[in-house]
């Protein structure tokens, strides 16, 4: 298995085996997570953020601070040369220059794609439009094996925007490596990407859901997600299908004990934060498994770990 010099662009680039790699590489760096190292001393991560971001840009500037390495690069591509027309292939080319490997978060499908066959150093795509998010992906998978100690053999639910949230794309595919049963529960305009349905289909078993009450009972892992408002062409579909799913305590009173919910964030209405301070809320133990997932994948990518 070789990771030095590759670019994550869509999870479907790796196999179950590199997967399971990662998810193994990532448990060895809790340690350095907590107490440091300098594997990454000397190199340099760039992040282009052309779209808002809390958790993926500074997830991966801590997790190169950590490994001893630097950052730089910017959040507000407003501010960039963008703004005067540059595209993003001569952008590309130029930060190559000051940086080891570039993550990149882009509105456009298929902007890390373009990105990586310009670019001479690696490029991680940190969300490409409504596409895809595969390092998110990873630490979800990461946080349901510590969590439950395996992936296979999971009832798994991804509830929410399947049309056009990115996390629940790159999630699905991961998912459909492993032998568990997923439920798709989200409001008839929401359903997920009939891409997406149709390759997992083939491999894992899939049902499609408009009520989450119907299936709560049977279910391991919830992995709720946010109405992308932004993607919307018409506000007015937007409105039609805002407040759609609320977590509550009433709901949750159907669930499994040991049901964990997951959640990429940001969170607007969807969980009510009475859910917080329940057994079943993971959403912010999975904030520090990105931070873990980031150390492990910038080490690999860098050929620090092998
Ligand atoms: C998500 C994203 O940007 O796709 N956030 C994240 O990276 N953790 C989810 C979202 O915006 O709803």
């Amino acid at each position: 298995m070789e990771f030095a010099g590759r670019d994550i662009i869509s999870i479907r680039d790796f196999s179950r085996e590199e997967i399971d790699y990662i998810l193994k590489t990532a448990q060895a760096m809790e340690p350095l997570a907590k107490k440091g190292s300098d594997m990454l001393k000397g190199k340099i991560l760039a992040t282009l953020f052309f779209e808002p971001s809390t958790r993926t840009r500074l997830s991966f500037e801590a997790a190169m601070h950590k490994l001893g390495g630097s950052t730089i690069g910017f959040a507000e591509a407003e501010i960039a040369s963008v703004r005067k027309g540059e595209n993003l292939a001569d952008t590309v080319r130029t930060v190559e220059n000051y940086a080891d490997v570039i993550a990149i978060r882009h509105p456009l499908e298929g902007a890390a794609r373009l990105a990586a066959e310009f670019a001479k150093v690696p490029i991680i795509n940190g969300g490409s439009g409504a596409e895809e998010h595969p390092t998110q992906a990873l630490l979800d998978l990461y946080t349901i094996l510590k969590e439950k100690g395996m992936i296979d053999g999971l009832k798994i639910a991804l509830v929410g925007d399947l049309r056009y949230g990115r996390t629940v794309h790159s999630l699905a595919y991961a998912l459909s490596n492993y032998d568990v049963e997923l439920c798709l529960v989200s409001p008839e305009s929401l359903k997920m990407r009939r891409e997406v349905l149709e390759e997992i289909k083939g491999k894992i078993s899939v049902t499609e859901e408009t009520d989450i009450a119907k299936v709560i009972p049977n279910l391991d892992v919830l992995y709720v997600t946010r109405i992308q408002k932004e993607r919307f062409p018409d506000p007015a579909e937007y409105m039609k299908v805002k407040g759609s799913y609320r977590i509550d305590l009433e709901l949750l009173k159907k669930a499994k004990k040991d049901m964990i919910i997951l959640h990429p964030l940001p969170r607007v209405d969807e969980i009510a934060s009475e859910v917080d301070g329940t057994p079943h809320a993971r959403y912010f133990q999975q904030v520090w498994n990105g931070i873990v997932m980031r150390m492990a994948l910038l080490a690999l990518i860098l050929g620090a770990v092998k």
